[in-house]
């Protein structure tokens, strides 16, 4: 099935918030955030600001008529400065005004005082300075401190993953419109209608049904509207309350850069052992988050770095230590792969570096070590494991011996260009790490026409939900999806809904859609029975038909259903769905946290420039284990997209703040996302289909997040390619794989003695250093 929305975006009549038609007296927000990373407000002037034409006030935390305050997990986060502010951006000062350009106008007419303070932006000085902003929380399995002995071989060293913008092409945004009584009906591009409807209702002081979040889609949010779309709504809701006027504020491009969090930057620390046969004995890491100024959702983020730092490896002993650092940065948040990413990079850092220092493909490390089912992760659940199935898939499949040769003896023939590759296998678990938000909602209505509306909890944001759900409701109803309409996310229609994050709305909410449009056809299957006079466990439908046994009836499904009605037999069911199995003890560190795990490898190839230190990603080749999909096209979308993002994230993404905690990579100019001439050249995509039972809804595994971390392949086939050029290259794990790390790593010559064995090619092309 296409994706529902394919036609209205296509021809650009899909509504996002900035569409919709504007009430007549709509003021206009702006915020004004903090021009330093750290600091004690002395002075706040707002005259010059408040005399601008068109301004209609503007608001400071004292007119915060709730709590001042939105912080989800850890409450340390005002909805606007008060004394304190904590880094760049950090919103001082909410200016209402009669048009967008006046609000942004009179923001640069405001002054403020501040007396600075030290300003921290590396996590290991935050952890050093004991700035944490929850306990660390340590991971462990069996006994790492006696198992070194039992090592033939041990490595060492320091890993660094960079942030990531998320880049949604749809920027944060809100537009909060008052209602009799106090009510208030706001349009929100947020992934967590809930967490908004909370956020609003604390900080205005209202109670939580006065507030109506209603989401038709969001033009992505990759997890950056999990949480940060609070703030915006927050605002809008506030100035609406206190005006009684229609208040909007949609972000710039530079603005939502500026302000909002990112992926969290990661620095840590490894240890690997191995014994002769390679297999790995014992890993210990230690990973610094650089949270930022608030925890926002670092807590949990962190938490799934600690569940994915032996990514799809089995390794017997293991102690994983994280510390969630408090720094000067904007709070960092959820990005496609929730600290999952980071944690594998690590451990696939630790592996080049093994693989290096003894002179073999990282890939027999690699394969040595796959889990296998019964295996057990650091946290105690076994793994249900395809991770041999994928990776001898692809290397059989994409004939890696044939990548081999041929990147071999290119790299022979070639003297400035360069081929590598790298396998990357990956396994991600699926379900929330907080067990409690593994839960979901679904309200089916059957109209007297036979038409039906679907409402869930579920947020679209381009990755399909919508299609997956109409599909569910399709199949079990056993109509045409032409009857279905799936409704806007409203928190009036579905309550206390998860965000759509974690890769799992699909699951959650198809599976809430299934429940109730089951209950449907069950009563449905009553009526029929009654009408035609037969037992019930001989009725079915299908196909728009009602059936006894094998023999189609002259009942189709509207008569059913306009009989159903007569019969006055409800035609709307409410369901819940809570996803069995899971629980988790995080005293012990120990559960069953995921519904199930995703598995899938990757081969990557890449061709560097060894002159420039540019680089070419000519394939990704995967093999993906979707369990049964139920939609190829989408599912195939979502990876390409998250290979893609993967990929930026490694090698060209690069957000760079300054000592003093300013965002240097401000804008499209200086912060370079993959386009249509860095994406890979081929993406080959075979789908791993499995019969085995798992909790996915109709057993088709989620899809949304496992493949962005098939991009960290893209660094290590740049290693790799780098390495066949300088063998003698020092190259420190530190992502992404700028096209200048690239170049600083051809000619690197930091071993004492050693010459870069192709300085001759160097010397021969003039480029000798
Ligand atoms: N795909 C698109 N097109 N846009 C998005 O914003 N978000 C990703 C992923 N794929 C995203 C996307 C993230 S971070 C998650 S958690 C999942 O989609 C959420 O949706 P799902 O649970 O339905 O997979
Ligand atoms: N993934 C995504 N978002 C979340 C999670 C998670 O595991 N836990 C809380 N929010
Ligand atoms: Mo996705 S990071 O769980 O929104």
């Amino acid at each position: 099935m296409k994706n529902i929305d394919s036609r209205t975006h296509v021809r650009g009549e899909s509504i996002y918030l900035d569409d919709i038609p504007e009430v007549r007296g709509t003021l206009f927000g702006a915020a004004f955030g903090s021009p330093v990373a750290h600091g004690i407000i002395r002075h706040l002037d707002l005259t010059a600001a408040e005399a601008m034409p068109g301004v209609v006030r503007i608001l400071t935390y004292k007119d915060v008529t709730g709590e001042n305050q939105i912080g989800g997990i850890v409450p340390d986060e005002p909805l606007l400065a008060e004394h304190h502010v904590h880094y760049c951006g950090m919103p001082i000062a909410f200016i209402l005004a009669e048009t967008d350009d006046a609000a942004r106008a009179a923001i640069k007419k405001i002054t403020v005082n501040i007396d600075p303070l030290p300003v921290i932006t590396d996590p290991r000085d935050a952890q050093a300075l004991g700035h944490l902003i929850v306990r660390p929380r340590t991971f462990r399995l069996g006994d790492t401190a006696t198992a070194w002995e039992q090592c033939a071989y041990i490595f060492d060293g320091v890993a660094d993953t960079k942030g990531q913008e998320h880049l949604y092409i749809e920027t944060q945004g809100a537009y909060a419109i008052p209602q009799e009584n106090d009510g208030i009906k706001l349009y929100s591009s947020t992934q967590g209608p809930t967490a908004v409807q909370r956020a609003v209702a604390r900080s205005s002081g209202l109670p939580m049904h006065q507030i109506d979040v209603d989401v038709t889609r969001l033009g992505g949010g990759f997890g950056g509207k999990e949480d940060q779309a609070n703030m915006w709504a927050a605002l809008c809701a506030l100035a609406a309350h206190v005006l009684k006027k229609p208040v909007k504020y949609a972000l710039n491009r530079m603005e939502d850069m500026a302000m909002t969090g990112k992926r969290h930057p990661y620095s840590s620390d490894f240890k690997i052992g191995l014994d002769e046969n390679l297999k790995i004995i014992a890993y210990e890491a230690t990973f610094y988050q650089n949270a930022g100024a608030a925890a926002d959702l670092s807590p949990a983020v962190m938490e799934r770095t600690l569940f994915h730092c032996t990514n799809t490896y089995f390794v017997p002993n293991v102690t994983a230590t994280a510390y969630c650092c408090r720094t000067n940065l904007p709070p960092n948040t959820a990005f496609r792969g929730f600290g999952g990413p980071q944690g594998m990079f690590v451990i696939e850092a630790a592996i080049a570096k093994a693989a290096e220092a003894l002179g073999v493909d990282a890939a027999v490390i690699q394969a040595e070590n796959l889990n296998k089912t019964g295996d057990e992760f650091p946290y105690g659940q076994k793994a249900e494991s395809e991770a041999h199935a994928c990776w001898d898939k692809a290397v059989t499949l994409y004939e890696i011996d044939t990548i081999r040769s041929k990147t071999a003896s290119f790299n022979t023939v070639n003297l400035v260009y360069k081929k590598g590759i790298a396998l990357m296998p990956v396994c991600f678990g699926i379900s929330f790490t907080n067990t409690r938000m593994n839960q979901a909602r679904a309200l089916v209505h059957v109209y007297t026409d036979g038409s039906v509306g679907v409402s869930t909890g579920a947020v679209e944001m381009g990755q399909g939900v919508n299609t997956k759900m109409v599909q569910v409701a399709a199949q079990v109803l056993s109509i045409q999806t032409e009857r279905i309409k799936l409704l806007s996310t409203s928190t009036y229609r579905i309550a206390n809904t998860s965000p759509s994050a974690a890769s799992a709305t699909a699951d959650l909410n198809g599976r809430a859609v299934q429940i109730a449009c089951t209950d449907i056809v069950n009563r449905l299957r009553a009526v029929a029975a009654d009408e035609l006079q037969v037992d019930i466990d001989g009725i079915s439908l299908k196909d728009e038909w009602v059936y006894v046994g094998d023999q189609q009836t002259d009942w189709d499904w509207k008569r059913l259903v306009m009989a159903a009605f007569a019969k006055r037999v409800s035609l709307s069911e409410h369901a819940h769905y809570a996803t069995p199995e899971i629980h988790y003890d995080a005293a012990k560190e120990k559960g069953h946290p995921f519904a199930y795990h995703v598995y899938g490898t990757a081969i990557v190839e890449v061709t560097v420039d060894c002159l420039r230190g540019t680089y070419e990603l000519d394939a990704v080749k995967v093999v993906h284990d979707f369990g049964a999909s139920m939609n190829p096209l989408i599912d195939r979308g979502q990876i390409e997209g998250g290979i893609v993002q993967g990929v930026g994230w490694m090698t060209m993404e690069e957000v760079v703040f300054d000592k003093a905690g300013r965002l240097r990579s401000n804008a499209l100019s200086t912060y370079k996302v993959p386009d249509i001439y860095s994406v890979p050249k081929e993406i080959a995509i075979d789908f791993l289909q499995t019969q085995q039972d798992n909790l996915a809804i109709f057993r088709s595994k989620a899809v949304g997040e496992p493949p962005l971390m098939y991009g960290i392949g893209a660094y290590f086939a740049l290693r790799n390619a780098i390495l066949a050029f300088n063998p003698a290259a020092i190259i420190p794990f530190d992502a992404p794989m700028t096209p200048e790390k690239v170049l600083l790593a051809l000619y690197d010559r930091s071993v004492k003695g050693d010459t870069v064995p192709n300085e001759q090619t160097a010397i021969t092309l003039g480029v000798k250093s």
